[in-house]
Order: C-alpha cells, then structure tokens, then sequence
C-alpha cells in the first residue's frame, strides 16, 4: 500500500468511491420501497456488561482508538480487520502484550470486512478507513445486526447520509457518528455554560477545521494514500464535523432545531501547488495533480429558528490550529483558541479567563474520568471521554448522545457546500433527515 503509484491509485480510488456509492444508492432505492422507519431518536442500546468490539481499518486512528477502547473495563476486542495485515497483527500484539485475549483478523482484501461484520459476537463496530468505505460498511454492519460507530464525516454524499438514516430506522441499530470534539474539555464545559442560560438566548456560532495537513496530505503513508485525492475533485467543506458537531450540541440542532439553509464560497486554490514545488520532486507525478478545492471554505447555515453559524473549512494554507468554537447569545460570549469568555457587564468590555467558571460549569464526564483522559492523552483527552461515555451508555441500555441523525445533518455540509459552491454560492436546503421529528426537544 505504501509503495503504491499515486496517480493508478487515485484511479482507484474513484473507482473504489463510484461502488460505495452505487451501493448507498441502491440501499437507498431499495428503502425507498419500504415505509419510512420509525425514529431511532433515544433508542436505548440493549444492556450489555461487557461490550465486545470490532474494529475495521487500524491505521493511525483505528489505532489510537483501540488504545482508548481497549482501556475501559469490560470492553472486549474480538476482531480487527484491516486491508494491510501488517497494520491489524501490530494492533493484536499490542492487545495480547497488554495481556488482553488476542482478536481474530481479517486482511483478504478489500471486503474481507463483510466477514467481520458478519460475526455473531460483537455488540458494536467501529469504522476508522478512508471516507469513501465509511457508508458501505457501516451499512454492510447494521444489515448484520451490529450497531455501527463511524469516524469522521460519516458520509460524504447526500444520498449516503439517508442511506444511513433509512437502514439505522429499518434495521433498529444505532449509527455513531465518532465525533471526539463534542467530548472536549472546553466544548462540554461550555456547553454546560450554554444549558444553564449563561450566554442568554442564544443567536449564533461559529466554528472550523483549520488546520495545515500539507505535509499528511503528501505524506506517502497514512491519510496521504487517500486524503490528497478528496481535494481533486471536490470543491467545498471536505471536513464539517469537528467544528459543527459541538456547536449542534449548544444550538439543540436536531432536538428543537434544525440546519435549515447553507449558502459556501471557496476561494481560489493556491496552497497545495505551491507547497508541491518546494516539497516534491520535479518529476513526481503528484506535480500534475490538479486540485479543484478551494484553500478556504466558508459556509454560512442558518438554522429553522433563525439562528446564524459560520462554518470554516482550510487544510493547505500555513496556519496554526483552530476551531474558532464561538457561541453567543443575549448575554454573552465564548470563543476558542485560545479560551476566552466575556458576560455582559462583567470585564469591562474585555474577554476574560474561563478559569473562574470551571469549578461550577464542568462537565460531570471530565469530572469522572477527566483523570484517566489526560493520561491516555488522544486530543487532550477527548477520545477517551468519548470512548468511555460510548461504552456507559451500552452498559447502562441509554441511547447514545450522537445518532444517525446527527451524523447525517454534521456530514452534509460536505456535499451541500459543494452544490453551494457550485451554483455560485446559491443556497441550498438541508433535508429533514428526522422526518420532522426535530421539533421535540431532548428529553
Ligand atoms: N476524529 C479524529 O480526531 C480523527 C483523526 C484522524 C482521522 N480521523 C478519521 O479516521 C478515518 C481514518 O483516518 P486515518 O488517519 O486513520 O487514515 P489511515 O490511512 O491512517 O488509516 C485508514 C486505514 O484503513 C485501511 N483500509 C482502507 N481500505 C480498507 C478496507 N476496504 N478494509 C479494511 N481496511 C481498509 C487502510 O489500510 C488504513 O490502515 C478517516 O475517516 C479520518 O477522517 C478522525
């Protein structure tokens, strides 16, 4: 894999890219013919004391996520697949040399995933591959009676995010979308700030992925095999999870709310073919590649009750790290990078620490196994709160925080930036992914 000719492996790739969708298309024509399911909105797992895991695609993140999974008490790893064999058997050593039973594998191809998902012994499967498998197997799990968690964005096709959202409410299994960010220190304290009418009613959010990948989306390894191939053919917000899903989660989006609208610009592409000339030999054949995704690109969504966020995309330019992760409302504000708060009448007219907060508003999870979290230290933390609050909620038979829902209305900024972009910035209209089922606020 790591020796592949980039150029045939982009070919591939869209090959690869044109099957995950012709069958998310045809998972949903063929729900098409079937009713609407009903709502998997707060259906709790069944209760389960020891949780027993699959895992598909063991490259850096599968990984890490293993290492956090496999750090919670009664989380049992039965099985890791992998298309490269060497990357599942490195994984399995580390299990057996922490002294945990030794998983099955599977490495025969690029299907020898249906085997796993087909396994009458696992509660869940996490998905960590290259976006383009992400909908065909988590499809290929739910249709074998596995609950699925799907890295990040979960879709990438709005076709695909109803063919998650028709096949999660026909076959009764949960769809998660793995989003760590909504598991940060600062994203659940301040959310906790949000719910106790700190900022007042609030209007409007802002968030990002802004983060210099040019030297992972050259690498010849890793995201660099497929990530790059993203930016030649998609011109829009390739990556909308991170930065929105925390702000769903102050905004109530699919819980009283809903995105509603999106309109997207990108600006020109300047970034990637300049980085190539000074990085790349003259005569790599990743010198020819062109790229139609904007350096940055910025979507505005307006929500059904009004509200207003802004919505960053840009991984070539040189720049330092940011989610922005603003909310505001009546009373007051936050943002991000680095923390700082402002509430009306309280600093004169200057941001302040969030520090003095932090003993009232944070969050009752980092309380618990904020500990635990710093010292594993995936994302400062925020993967193993995500990982072990996934697994309570499976023991204790309570639905989990992210549905499918909400990883179909994250996800779908990508393909609607792109319909945006465009049609010269046009707007465009969210589906209704909860089939109107968004009024009802969160239990
Ligand atoms: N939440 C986060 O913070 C975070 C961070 C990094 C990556 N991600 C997401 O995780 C996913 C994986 O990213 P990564 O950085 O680990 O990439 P990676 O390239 O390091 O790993 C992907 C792995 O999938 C394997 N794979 C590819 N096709 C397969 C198939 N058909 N069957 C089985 N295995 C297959 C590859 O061999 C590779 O080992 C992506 O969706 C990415 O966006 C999320």
């Amino acid at each position: 894999m790591d020796d592949q000719d980039p150029i045939a492996s982009r070919r591939d790739m869209l090959r690869l890219a044109g099957l995950a969708s012709l069958g998310a298309g045809l998972a949903r024509a063929a729900q098409d013919t079937a009713p609407a399911g009903e709502s998997v909105a707060g259906m709790p797992f069944e209760v389960r004391s020891k949780v027993r895991l699959g895992f598909i695609g063991i490259g850096g993140r599968g990984t890490s996520l293993i290492e956090e999974f496999s750090a919670i008490p009664d989380v049992e790893i039965l099985a890791l697949c992998d298309v490269v064999a060497e990357k599942a058997g490195k994984a399995k050593a580390g299990l057996v040399k922490a002294g945990k039973p030794a998983p099955a594998l599977y490495h025969n191809g690029d299907h020898d995933y249906e085997k796993l998902v087909a396994r009458d012994d696992l509660d869940l499967v996490i998905i960590a591959t290259p976006w383009i498998w992400h909908v065909p197997m988590a499809l290929a799990g739910m249709k074998h009676g596995k609950h699925v968690a799907v890295e990040v964005p979960a879709a990438r096709t709005i076709d695909d995010c109803w063919a998650l959202v028709d096949t999660s409410e026909a076959t009764r299994r949960h769809c998660i979308q793995l989003e760590n960010c909504c598991y940060g220190y600062n994203e659940m304290l301040v959310w906790n700030m949000v719910r106790a009418g700190l900022f007042g009613e609030i209007t409007h959010a802002a968030c990002a992925y802004n983060h210099d990948l040019r030297e992972i989306l050259f690498s010849n390894e890793g995201e660099g095999l497929w990530r790059r191939f993203e930016h030649l053919d998609r011109n829009g917000n390739l990556y909308p999870t991170h930065g929105l899903g925390p702000v769903a989660h102050y905004l109530d989006i699919n819980r009283g709310d809903r995105f509603d609208t999106l309109v997207s610009m990108s600006s020109p592409v300047a970034s990637l073919p300049e980085y190539r000339k000074t990085h790349l030999a003259a005569g790599d054949p990743r010198q020819k590649e062109i790229y139609r995704c904007g350096d940055l690109n910025i979507s505005l969504i307006r929500t059904a009750r009004g509200k207003v966020i802004t919505l960053e995309h840009n991984t070539s330019t040189p720049q330092p790290y940011d989610r922005i992760n603003l909310v505001a409302g009546t009373k007051g504000i936050f943002r991000d990078y680095p923390p700082r708060i402002y509430v009306d009448g309280s600093h004169d007219e200057a941001f302040g620490s969030i520090d003095p907060y932090k003993a009232r508003f944070e969050h009752a999870y980092w309380t618990k196994v904020g500990a635990m979290a710093k010292q594993l230290g995936g994302h400062g933390g925020m993967d193993f709160v995500m990982a072990w609050r996934l697994i309570e909620c499976i023991k204790q038979g309570v639905a989990p925080d992210i549905d499918v829902y909400d990883a179909a209305a994250w996800s779908a900024p990508g393909p609607l930036s792109e319909q945006s972009v465009a049609g010269g910035s046009a707007p465009v209209k969210f589906p209704d992914f909860t089939r109107h089922r968004w009024q009802k606020a969160a239990g």
